[in-house]
């Protein structure tokens, strides 16, 4: 079974929560605040990048569908944000990338030293703020998922072995370095739920979580950077090997093997390199493989709902399914 997607937009899924959003953006601006001139400046390049919110979004969504919640639901929403932040400065960093929301990057605009330092100071703030809240709950869970994250990324700098990288590595990496987040902010808006209704929610982010992975790599290999905000091929360019090229790789021939071979060999691969390897990777049903396996990952996500009360909430949970396979930033 594969999950049918419904043309919903990042609007349309936030219309109902704007302003709990508003107030997240204001503690994430409360949380990291500082006084310090290139801390401030920093900030300042940050807060201008406009991130999708997603991590929020489903965590209020989550607390909406799992009960009364937490009054401090929207802190706990900036933290997720603030921790997800963290990661894209350091990941920036990692993968040498110059563009993010369509915008330079910590690393581009200031240098790697400044990326590292930074990201430290956001993780830290956002550990700041969790003890400040004194509840050992959403510490807790966060600061699981956010280690979780750091295996996630050094499984990352593993990944460049195309032909000995099987599936099964893959999905250890994406659950680990993406997934575990979006479960965690699932989790952390269901602390108050009963707990079989917070655990639905923690499996619902792990399969959505790995969606919206396999999708990312997808838009990585298909979509421009004017659309996606950041820059296209970067993973081939950084001989990463996702979904589409795994799969891929079972049907290639030794002729696209032997190209696939030198691209990983060559530290700087050129632009027309890279629209080879994509080439031979859609030939190869590479991409529809990839789509597939996210649409089945979004199916039983969808399940996992059906033990959850009937409720508006939960029906805009279903419909960010829709939005993580359709998504084209
Ligand atoms: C990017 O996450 C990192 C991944 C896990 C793929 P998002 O696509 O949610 O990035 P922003 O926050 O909207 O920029
Ligand atoms: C997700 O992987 C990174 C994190 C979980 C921080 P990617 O490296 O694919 O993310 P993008 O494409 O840079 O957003
Ligand atoms: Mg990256
Ligand atoms: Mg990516």
């Amino acid at each position: 079974m594969t999950f049918r997607a419904a043309g919903i937009t990042l609007a349309g899924l936030q219309a109902s929560l704007r302003p709990r959003l508003d107030a997240v953006q204001g503690e994430l601006r409360r949380i990291i605040r500082s006084d310090f001139g290139l801390i401030a400046e920093v900030n300042g390049h940050l807060l201008q990048m406009q991130g999708k919110m997603f991590r929020p979004t489903l965590l209020l969504l989550s607390q909406e569908a799992s009960g009364p919640g937490d009054e401090r639901a929207e802190t706990h929403a900036a933290v997720v944000e603030l921790i997800h932040l963290a990661t894209l400065v350091h990941d920036d960093s990692v993968d040498h990338s110059v563009l993010r929301r369509g915008m330079p990057t910590i690393n581009a605009l200031f240098s790697h030293q400044v990326s590292v330092i930074m990201g430290d100071y956001l993780y830290s703030r956002a550990v700041v703020e969790l003890t400040r809240l004194g509840e050992i709950e959403p510490l807790r869970v966060l600061s699981r998922v956010t280690n979780e994250m750091t295996v996630g990324e050094m499984r990352q700098l593993m990944a460049h072995e195309p032909l000995s990288y099987s599936e099964a590595d893959y999905d250890l990496l994406i659950r680990s370095k993406t997934a575990s987040l979006l479960s965690g902010a699932c989790e952390v808006g269901a602390l108050r739920a009963p707990p079989r209704e917070r655990e639905v929610l923690r499996r619902f982010g792990d399969l959505l979580g790995m969606a919206f992975q396999i999708v990312d790599d997808l838009l990585d290999y298909t979509e421009e950077e004017a659309v996606t905000g950041k820059p296209s091929g970067n993973d081939l360019r950084e001989h990463k090997v996702t979904l589409p090229l795994i799969h891929a790789l079972k049907h290639f021939g030794p002729e696209a093997r032997r190209e696939v071979r030198t691209l990983m060999a060559t530290p700087e691969p050129s632009d027309e390199q890279i629209g080879q390897v994509v080439a031979r990777v859609a030939e190869a049903g590479g991409l529809d493989y990839a789509r597939e396996r996210a649409h089945r990952l979004a199916a039983r996500a969808e399940q996992e709902l059906e033990a959850l009360p009937a409720s508006p909430a939960r029906e805009t949970l279903r419909d960010s399914l829709s939005y993580v396979l359709d998504r084209k930033r």
